[in-house]
């Protein structure tokens, strides 16, 4: 089987575009793959966390990824700081990965401007630490949103620079972007990718959001005065409503063009909110169960890194001793 790897940071709440732009296309991958999902906590750390909140949200992710459909049983589910390989690995790698790669990262150009002065260094290697996640399970394939495809072109150039060096080590991996739902947009400034550090709580639907939440942050959604329910560059408000909606239903963006052909903002809004509360007000009452039953979730995550860590640790050691680290 093909191996996939994928992961999500608990900076924040986690949102609609973390959904719809990677978790539901993990859930429809599991049965053809080998599958390995962990919440990226050392990554989080790259800027200032509340230790209590990461904690929190942490295990939130973690029963986000089962409410969502992800099997235990057919998936790693783990947490990245309990493989230590990872920080391992990431050194290994950022002795190969040169400045001026990462300083080309969009992500770190956008992040390290918004919080100034206090550009931490884990800010800026945080790709290579990514890279050892890919790295380290020889996966083939790695789900994301299309925000995330530059970091994987590292990881794949990290991996064919240590391949070349020495001798076959990493599988190079490919990135794995969706058809629709890849890039979700703010509701408020729909050029803007949806973010869940976005300070204006109506720009983004979060996945724990109440349903009369949900209603009201679609109904404030910013749209245009043009009237016509069209997936265009003009429209990039209801462009964005149309994608999460197609994202949801499975509709290519033509055939709910055609459906509210006539039709106006109020109703095509009202049903993309039902569309939404309807998706994710079962998975918020699971996450509620999941988040109560503490045994359960050591379980899994437990279970998860101790598999997580036997393929990683194999990886791991082949790196070491090509590199010349005496075996321990
Ligand atoms: P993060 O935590 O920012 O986002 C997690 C996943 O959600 C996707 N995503 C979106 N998709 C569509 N529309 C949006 N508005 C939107 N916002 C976020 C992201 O593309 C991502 O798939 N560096 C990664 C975490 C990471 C990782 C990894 C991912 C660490 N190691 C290894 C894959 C493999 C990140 O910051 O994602």
């Amino acid at each position: 089987k093909k191996v996939i790897l994928s992961g999500i940071q608990p900076s924040g709440d986690l949102t609609i575009g973390n959904y719809l732009g990677a978790i539901k296309n993990w859930v429809s991958l599991q049965d053809d793959y080998d599958s390995y999902y962990c919440v990226v906590d050392l990554h989080a750390l790259t800027v200032r966390q509340n230790p209590a909140e990461l904690r929190a949200r942490t295990l939130k992710n973690i029963a986000i990824y089962l409410a969502s459909g992800l099997d235990p049983a057919k998936n790693t589910i783990f947490i990245q700081s309990h493989v230590p390989a990872h920080s391992e690995a990431a050194w290994l790698l950022n002795c190969f990965c040169y400045m001026g790669e990462l300083s080309r990262m969009t992500q770190f150009k956008d992040k390290s401007q918004k919080v100034g002065e206090s550009v931490s260094a884990g800010l800026f290697t945080y790709p290579v630490l990514m890279a050892a996640d890919i790295l380290l399970y020889n996966t083939d394939l790695v789900p994301v949103g299309s925000d995330q495809k530059q970091h994987i072109e590292l990881a794949r150039d990290l991996a064919i620079r240590f391949n070349n060096l020495y001798s076959p080590t990493f599988k190079v991996p490919d990135a794995y972007i969706g058809n629709v739902g890849a890039r979700i947009m703010d509701l408020q400034e729909p050029q803007k990718k949806m973010s869940k550090s976005s300070e204006n709580p109506n720009s983004y639907i979060l996945i724990m959001d109440p349903p009369d939440v949900i209603r009201k942050k679609i109904s404030r959604a910013v749209t245009d005065d043009i009237g016509v329910v069209r997936f265009s560059e003009e429209q990039p408000g209801i462009s964005n409503l149309i994608s999460i909606l197609g994202a949801i239903t499975g509709e290519k963006p033509q055939e709910i063009e055609k459906k509210y052909e006539g039709i106006g903002y109020a109703q095509f809004k009202s049903d993309v909110a039902e569309a939404i509360v309807e998706e994710l007000s079962p998975v918020q009452e699971k996450v509620k169960q999941l988040l109560e039953d503490k045994p359960y979730m050591e379980s899994v995550y437990k279970n998860g890194a101790e598999k997580a860590s036997y393929v990683a640790n194999k990886t791991l050691r082949k790196m070491q001793k090509k590199l010349g680290l005496i075996p321990r």
